[in-house]
C-alpha cells in the first residue's frame, strides 16, 4: 500500500464524495435514455453538482489554494503557487449514453507543474493517484507502465478531434499510420482515463490534440510517477499549453512521436 500523504488524502476524499452523487445520477441517466428529451440537461446538472462538491471539499481543506475548473473557470487563490485543476466529469458523452467509462479528475498544480493527481472511475471503483516523487497507485497497488518496446506489439489510445475545435486535417492520416504500425487503436472517450491506463500498463501510448488542462493535468503526474513519459505531440514540454499530448510507457515515445511527425 502506498503512503497516502495528507494532500493526497484530501484529494481522494473529495473525489469519493463527489462520486457518490455522480454514480446515483448515472443510474438515473440509464432510465432517462428512453425518454424523447433525453438526459442531456440532467447530465449538465450532475456535472456542475460534482464540481461544486469538489470545490467545497478542497476549499475546506486548503482554503488559500486557487482553482481552474472546467465549468466554473478560474478562481484566484491567496496562495499563488498552488491551484487545483478539476474536471468533475471526464467522459461526458459516455455518461450521457449510459456507458460506464467516465472519471473525476483532480490535479494539484504547484509552481506551474502538475504535482499530485487523482483520477477516479467510480463505476469500476478504480482510483488512480500519484504525488510527485511518491510513485503512482491504482487503489493500493503500485503502478508501472508497460515494458513493451516493439511498436508492433503496442496498443495505442487516442481521442478524435471534435468538429468546431482546432482543425487537425492530418489526424485521419495519423490514424492510418498508427494502425498500420501498431497492434491496434482504442478510442474510449475519457482522456483522463486514457492517461491513467497508460500508467497501469493497459495502453502503451496515447495521443490527442486540443485537450484542455483539466483533461490531462491529473493524468500527467500519474503517468510520470508510473515511469512513463508525457510530452506535446512534437516532443516538447508544452502539452499543458497546447493541449496536444503524447503519453507513453517511455520505451516507444520517440518512435511514436516520429511516426506521428512523418504525417
Ligand atoms: C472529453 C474527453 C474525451 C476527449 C475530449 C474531452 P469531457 O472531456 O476527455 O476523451 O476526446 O476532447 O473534451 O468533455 O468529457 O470532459
Ligand atoms: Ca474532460
Ligand atoms: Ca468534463
Amino acid at each position: 500500500m502506498g503512503y497516502r500523504s495528507p494532500l493526497i488524502t484530501v484529494m481522494i476524499n473529495a473525489a469519493y464524495k463527489a462520486a457518490k452523487a455522480l454514480v446515483r445520477d448515472f443510474g438515473e441517466v440509464e432510465q432517462l435514455q428512453v425518454s424523447r428529451k433525453g438526459p442531456a440537461d440532467f447530465v449538465t446538472i450532475a456535472d456542475h453538482k460534482a464540481e461544486k462538491t469538489l470545490v467545497a471539499e478542497l476549499r475546506k481543506a486548503r482554503p488559500k489554494y486557487g482553482f481552474l475548473l472546467e465549468e466554473g473557470g478560474v478562481i484566484e487563490g491567496e496562495d499563488t503557487s498552488n491551484r487545483w485543476i478539476i474536471d468533475p466529469l471526464d467522459g461526458t458523452t459516455n455518461f450521457l449514453h449510459g456507458l460506464p467509462h467516465f472519471a473525476i479528475s483532480i490535479a494539484l498544480e504547484r509552481d506551474g507543474k502538475p504535482f499530485a493527481g487523482v483520477v477516479y472511475s467510480p463505476v469500476m471503483d478504480e482510483l488512480f493517484w500519484a504525488e510527485n516523487g511518491q510513485g503512482a497507485f491504482l487503489n493500493n497497488e503500485r503502478l508501472r507502465t508497460s515494458g513493451r518496446r516493439n511498436l508492433e506489439e503496442c496498443l495505442i489510445a487516442t481521442g478524435m478531434p471534435y468538429k468546431g475545435r482546432d482543425n487537425h486535417p492530418q489526424y485521419p492520416q495519423m490514424l492510418d499510420t498508427v494502425w498500420s504500425t501498431t497492434s491496434g487503436i482504442r478510442r474510449f472517450g475519457a482522456a483522463a482515463l486514457d492517461l491513467a491506463y497508460i500508467a497501469a500498463g493497459r495502453y502503451d501510448g496515447f495521443f490527442e490534440f486540443s485537450l484542455s488542462p483539466w483533461d490531462i493535468a491529473g493524468g500527467i503526474i500519474i503517468v510520470r510517477e508510473a515511469g512513463g513519459n508525457v510530452t506535446d505531440i512534437n516532443g516538447s514540454g508544452e502539452m499543458m499549453k497546447t493541449g496536444n499530448i503524447l503519453a507513453s510507457n517511455g520505451h516507444i515515445h520517440r518512435e511514436l512521436s516520429e511516426v506521428l511527425a512523418k504525417v
